[in-house]
């Protein structure tokens, strides 16, 4: 009896797009959304990081609120009314994508043009006649490159380096309006800043703005072939953690490697030897 009370207690109950939803207390209306089956575009969340809602795509209606709600951050309180694909939540994420492609380079982000497709977004809509982010490419070392052209400020990167994973605040958001940019300490290079190169910060970009120097240069030889990959998870050979790592193979040579984020102990987090150091299995 109590144990049942407990459980009622810990549970609310939403209401989305007509349908009764049970979820634990403290879960977020995406958590809701997702129970019940819905697909809700996200650009700045991740399952292992902290919402910093700053992309606006997941917005929903719910009703009572005067302005859209960010579904991946607000949490679910009991006898929410919500819609996730009224007029107003379509022509909102269709904006925030159009806007997204006004100013930087959206070719290689596949998650994002598959959103845009999903609310008919034309993301070249507003790029004539106006500015565009264009910087060189920074290619530091061998180990990952960082194309702004392509980046979105969806902070996950800044938030991987920090308290959320790697604890090591090398980069962070720089600048103001336009120049806005992701950056280390007084823009260093990467090998003089305080980066270890773990790599966690490119697992969790969405636009490829940073990306393994192996993936840019197969796409720079136009021999980048994503659908004729395979990926092997084995464990990680270097030390007793056990990490799992994710091999990701093109023509018989690792390209890049991932670790899984539903992983309890890592959560798609590596070091720069799990991430990087696999140049030794093709010697
Ligand atoms: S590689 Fe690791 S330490 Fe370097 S910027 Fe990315 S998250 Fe931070
Ligand atoms: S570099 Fe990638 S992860 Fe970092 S803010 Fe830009 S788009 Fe997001
Ligand atoms: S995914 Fe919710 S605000 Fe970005």
């Amino acid at each position: 009896m109590t144990q049942q009370r407990t459980e009622t207690q810990t549970q609310v109950s939403v209401r989305i797009d007509g349908a009764d939803v049970a979820v634990p207390a403290g879960s977020t209306i995406l958590d809701a959304c997702n129970a019940e089956g819905i697909d809700t575009p996200t650009i700045c969340y991740a399952d292992n990081l902290t919402p910093v809602n700053v992309c606006r795509v997941c917005v929903v209606e719910v009703e009572g609120s005067r302005t859209l709600v960010p579904s991946c951050s607000r949490v679910a309180e009991d006898g929410m009314e919500i819609q996730t694909d009224s007029e107003r939540v379509r022509h909102s994420r269709k904006m925030v994508l159009e806007f997204l492609g006004s100013g930087v380079d959206l070719s290689q982000a596949d998650e994002i043009n598959a959103y845009s497709a999903r609310y008919d977004a034309d993301v070249t809509r507003y790029v004539e006649g106006h500015e565009v982010i264009d910087e060189p490419i920074r290619i530091q070392d061998d180990l990952y490159i960082r194309d702004y052209d392509k980046c979105v400020l969806c902070y996950k990167c800044v938030e991987a380096c920090g308290d959320d994973a790697q604890h090591t605040f090398a980069i962070a958001v720089a600048g103001r309006g336009f120049g806005n940019r992701i950056s280390t300490e007084f823009d260093a290079t990467l090998p003089d800043s305080a980066c270890v190169y773990c790599g966690n910060c490119v697992a969790v970009c969405p636009t490829n703005a940073l990306q393994f120097k192996t993936e840019f240069d197969l796409r720079h030889d136009d021999n980048w072939h994503e659908d004729e990959q395979t990926v092997t998870t084995t464990v990680c050979s270097y030390c007793g953690v056990g990490c799992n790592l994710e091999l990701h193979v093109q023509d018989n040579e690792i390209v890049k490697v991932t670790s899984p984020v539903d992983h309890s102990v890592t959560h798609g987090n590596l070091c720069i030897k799990g991430r990087f150091g696999y140049t030794y299995v093709g010697n």
